[in-house]
């Protein structure tokens, strides 16, 4: 026995390289946009990025990242808690706290660290973790790494939740954690009755807001204002690498819970702090989206149209609000054969497979950018009705 027969003996990907069908590790030869060069191949239509806001190429974040890289450098080489402070990062958290309406805000390396580093500093031995089934993998990450037990509920399964809240009872310390709009299917956590529910156990909400924030409510601060409950919410996490076209993650809640997270979070002091560039794009990001309410405004446009164009032809599709749109295919070597027909068709989609998904749920996770165009809306739902047909996925 070695510790690297797992390695040898690990197939599948080779396998689906040889069959043509391999979806993933594509390279860009551009930036994101709404259009990108990929595997060499020019003009492919992108409808699978997170730059839900188009600002990953947007003239005034570039600049900023670049001024902020003139300034400060290229790196910070330390952490937050030693030298990796810059005064540039402390502007941000003000920003955001005020931004989202919360006393507080911390920022982390990465959305992933976020997750890490907020549930396993304030989750410990003796606590309790409600986890909706369909959360982000940081989110379950972070709680292995707290020591405190978790228990999962069925996605968006309140009298699952109810039934869980019961059983541990008023006098047990207990967290809550929902992503706000689930990444995958994109539609919303139940907010409301979780609120609800919270108020009546005495549990505590973390909202992961990864593709929320930016893209929801009157002001884009998420599914919490889209519900109209963000006093109730206690911590909202949110990343800089989808709407603010950077990278890193962020909380934002009361002073004392930031305060003490920290200071004791190991994926926030043992990790260098976000570069000058990330810090200064997220910056600028942030403040285009509190000035250009239409870009949100646009983007729930198209994604309705795009909504009723797949449905007008054919596909099952997830209802909901979001920019994220699965089509299902219910087959894994399908959801792959789909993704490479609409590649050669020129558009960019992801696959999504088990375990992200159970096997015969697997599907196409588009998402759309508020600056795609009406044409290039229209032009997607044509190579789907293409590659859809001569699947057999809708009718002829
Ligand atoms: C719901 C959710 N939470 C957290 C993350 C991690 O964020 P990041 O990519 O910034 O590390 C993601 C990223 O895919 C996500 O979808």
């Amino acid at each position: 026995m070695d510790l690297f027969d797992k390695c040898f003996e690990f197939t599948d990907a080779k396998e689906a390289i040889a069959s043509g069908l391999y979806p993933y590790f594509h390279e860009l030869q551009t930036g994101q946009d709404t259009e990108v060069t990929m595997s060499n191949k020019k003009n492919v239509l992108m409808v699978g990025s997170n730059n839900y806001l188009g600002l990953t190429n947007d003239p005034r974040v570039k600049k900023a990242a670049i001024e902020a890289t003139e300034k400060y450098g290229s790196g910070c080489s330390g952490s937050r808690f030693l030298n990796g402070t810059l005064d540039l990062h402390v502007t941000l958290e003000r920003e955001l706290a005020r931004f989202m309406q919360k006393e507080s805000s911390l920022l982390f390396s990465a959305g992933f660290l976020a997750n890490l580093g907020i549930i396993s500093a304030i989750a410990s031995r003796g606590d309790y973790i409600l986890c909706d089934r369909a959360n982000h993998a940081s989110i379950y990450d972070g709680c292995r790494l707290s020591f405190a037990k978790m228990f999962k509920y069925e996605h968006n399964d309140m009298v699952a939740l109810e039934k869980l809240l019961q059983k541990l009872g008023s006098d047990t310390a207990k967290l809550i954690i929902t992503d706000g709009v689930f990444s995958m299917e994109g539609d919303l956590a139940n907010l409301p009755e979780i609120v609800r529910l919270a108020k009546k156990y005495k549990a505590r909400i973390l909202v992961d807001d990864a593709h929320g924030i930016g893209v929801l409510g009157k002001n884009g601060r998420g599914t919490a204002e889209y519900f109209g409950l963000e006093d109730e919410v206690d911590m909202i996490m949110g990343t800089f690498s989808k709407s603010f076209a950077s990278l890193g993650g962020f909380l934002v809640a009361s002073e004392p819970i930031c305060h003490y997270i920290q200071h004791v979070s190991r994926p926030l002091i043992f990790t260098a702090s976000m570069t000058p560039a990330s810090t200064g794009a997220a910056l600028k990001a942030l403040e285009i989206i509190e000035q250009e309410a239409e870009r949100r405004h646009h983007l729930i446009k198209i994604a309705e149209s795009f909504r009723n164009g797949l449905k007008e032809q054919g596909f099952t599709i997830k209802e909901g609000i979001t920019p994220i749109i699965p089509v299902l295919v219910g087959d894994m070597n399908n959801t792959f054969l789909a993704c490479k027909l609409l590649f050669d068709n020129g558009v960019y989609v992801n696959p999504v497979v088990s375990p992200a998904v159970p096997p015969d749920a697997t599907m196409i996770r588009t998402s759309l950018t508020a600056t795609h165009t009406e044409d290039q809306i229209d032009h997607a739902i044509e190579v789907f009705t293409k590659v859809g047909r001569e699947m057999k996925l809708i009718p002829a």
